[in-house]
């Protein structure tokens, strides 16, 4: 069983055992001794049960049992270990409601468990523990109340006393902390690009107005979109390895705001596009020119970052794609998934898309994963190779044949091959109606074959080994633990309901601080029960490990990895480009739901207000 199955496994046991015990109790009151003597028996054997999924959860990493070992599951044993010894002897002498009291205590226990990890997860605080065993404790003493009236007086001050550390761990919990924040040095804003191309390079001028449109697809269906240049995807933005890229961003009437972010691509960070960091959202009215030098070849892509998940949604978003000075002749397409209005987009289509192409060509097919979900892409008629992730080259891709790639939110896979004599075809999730058919000569391609069964292509298995600049026994000079989990957050003293880092929301997560040059290490480890995209702004991050297995075949460098529940991953960057940056889950529902934070280098800041969205 995978760890997120043990961890769905250890709430559903400790569910039974709060059941039982809180049925015991219950059965007690209304004097069925053998009833509540069975349903506390079935609630002992479950609370032992616990003890054996906990054991196997703390296989997986200490993040994923944190809270249970040292806080509910102790509390939950202690409390039955009490019912047994103050219950069970009165049971088996025939009951009484003084029986009752400990059984629903230790189903107070149990349940708190329950809800400690379902609001709370990792880390648990002091200030957890006191409000939790508080909690425990007020509920066992208005049970007293109840069903032993004759000891009122006996248990007021005591319920006084347990409701007073409620609140005192509920100030502990919302007391401010501490953040680790620079000031002064230099401007975020003063890091911009250069104004230059390389030597024989040219300024490539691009112009993108945002404005809200109806589009017509070629499907027919006409939506209501937020449009660059009037259409969805954004025009495509292409360059030579060495050009300037100049994108002089205008917003006609987008209210929200607008950036743009160039995913993946590592620019100055004051270029970077995130609003209310590396500057103001462009207003309507407004506009703001971004500089950078295309010196990654490969596979990007662009979009708005102020309430960036409307705005991509609404189709705020276009391709960035950096081929080398002499590109290689042949068919080069790039093709942006995207779901608008509910219309699955793949490029600019929303139907099934037939190109003629003469056999011997060489097609290399970009895949942009624009979505908040993983996508699987499957490619049938020719063997092919994944051959660059995320805009990086893989190291000897072997060739593939009905396999499903699974392309994480954000991520970009190129596939290249020969075009074959027959035909070939592009099918996103499965979906036999839509994607993409390259026929040899005319429409005439028959069906494709259904994907469904094909296994998923293991990225850390695919290609050979080569030397990096660091890898897993590099001594690193700093380490950092992102804990992904859904969970109760207090901001200004309310809760709300929110996507986690260890515990805290955007903007109260502590900035992951480094110093120019530092090798970083970072472990994000997703404790919840949906897959987080992780995307660090600024850098590639290259691939150490997932779930403690290394990775065997080319080295994998990428900036937005999936991490699915459950699942540990271990990465590792260079700091070799200053500034404030974003790091954050690529499902930008979850970003703007909190999953967000900051790295930042000693000495830069930003003198923007940063609280205010960068992520949402
Ligand atoms: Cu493509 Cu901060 O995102
Ligand atoms: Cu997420």
């Amino acid at each position: 069983m995978g760890t997120s199955g043990l961890a769905t496994l250890d709430l559903l046991v400790g569910l039974v055992a709060a059941g039982g015990w809180l049925g015991a109790g219950a059965a007690a009151v209304a004097g069925r001794a053998r009833t509540a003597l069975a349903l506390a028996a079935v609630a002992m054997l479950a609370t032992l049960g616990r003890v054996w999924t906990v054991v196997a959860l703390a296989g997986a990493g200490w993040w994923f049992v944190q809270e249970k070992v040292t806080l509910t599951l102790p509390l939950a044993g202690a409390a039955a270990v009490g019912a047994a010894v103050l219950a069970g002897p009165r049971l088996l002498g025939g009951g009484g409601p003084g029986a009752a009291v400990p059984l629903f205590a230790s189903g107070y226990a149990a349940a708190a468990g329950l809800v400690v990890t379902l609001l709370a997860g990792y880390p648990a605080t002091w200030s957890l523990a006191v409000v939790t065993v508080a909690l425990v404790a007020a509920a066992t003493l208005v049970t007293v109340r109840v069903v032993l009236p004759r000891s009122r007086r006996r248990s007021g001050l005591a319920l006084a006393l347990a409701l007073a550390l409620v609140l005192v761990g509920w100030g502990l919990a919302v007391a401010p902390v501490a953040t680790a924040g620079t000031s002064g040095g230099t401007s975020l804003l003063s890091l911009r690009g250069p104004v230059t191309p390389d030597p024989g390079g040219t300024v490539r001028r691009v112009t993108l107005t945002t404005r809200t449109a109806t589009v017509t697809l070629p499907s027919g269906h006409r939506v209501a979109a937020w449009t660059f240049n009037g259409q969805v995807p954004g025009p495509p933005i292409t360059a030579s390895q060495g050009d300037l890229v100049e994108v002089r961003l205008r917003n006609a009437d987008i209210a929200a705001g607008v950036t743009l972010h160039w995913h993946g691509y590592d620019v100055p960070a004051g270029e970077d596009g995130a609003p209310g960091l590396t500057q103001e959202a462009v207003a309507p009215g407004g506009e703001f020119v971004y500089r950078f030098r295309a010196e990654q070849a490969g596979t990007y892509w662009y979009h708005t970052h102020e309430v960036s998940d409307r705005g991509v949604r609404m189709g705020l978003y276009g391709a960035l794609v950096v081929t080398p000075r002499d590109p290689p002749a042949g068919l080069d397409l790039t093709l942006p998934a995207h779901t608008l209005a509910g219309r699955m987009l793949l490029g600019d289509s929303d139907r099934l898309a037939t190109r003629t192409v003469a056999p011997g060509t060489p097609v290399r097919l970009r895949l942009v994963n624009t979505d908040n979900t993983a996508r699987r892409f499957t490619l049938s008629g020719v063997r092919y190779r994944l051959v660059a992730v995320d805009g990086t080259d893989l190291n000897g891709p072997g060739e593939l044949t009905r396999v499903g790639l699974r392309l994480a939110p954000g991520g970009r896979y190129d596939l290249a091959f020969t075009m074959p004599a027959a035909g070939v075809a592009l099918l996103v999730n499965g979906d036999r109606t839509g994607g993409l058919r390259l026929a040899p000569a005319g429409p005439t391609t028959g069906a494709a074959p259904d994907p469904a069964g094909w296994p998923e292509l293991d990225l850390a298995r695919y290609g050979t080994p080569t030397a990096t600049p660091f890898d897993a026994h590099s001594r690193y000079d700093r380490r950092f633990t992102l804990v992904l989990d859904q969970g109760l957050t207090l901001r200004g003293g309310v809760p709300r309901f929110e996507y986690t880092v260890n515990g805290r929301a955007f903007p109260t997560i502590p900035a992951m601080l480094v110093r120019e040059g530092d090798l970083v290490r970072m472990t994000v480890v997703n404790r919840g029960r949906v897959s987080h995209p992780w995307h660090l702004h600024g850098h590639r991050v290259l691939v150490l490990a997932r779930d403690g297995r290394a990775v065997l075949g080319s080295p994998l460098w990428m900036d937005t990895f999936d991490v699915r529940p459950g699942e540990v991953w271990q990465v590792a960057f260079r700091a070799d480009n200053p500034g404030v940056w974003m790091n954050h889950c690529h499902n930008l529902s979850h970003a703007g739901q909190g999953m967000a934070l900051h790295l930042a280098y000693e000495g830069v800041t930003s003198p923007l207000h940063e609280g205010h969205g960068g992520a949402s």
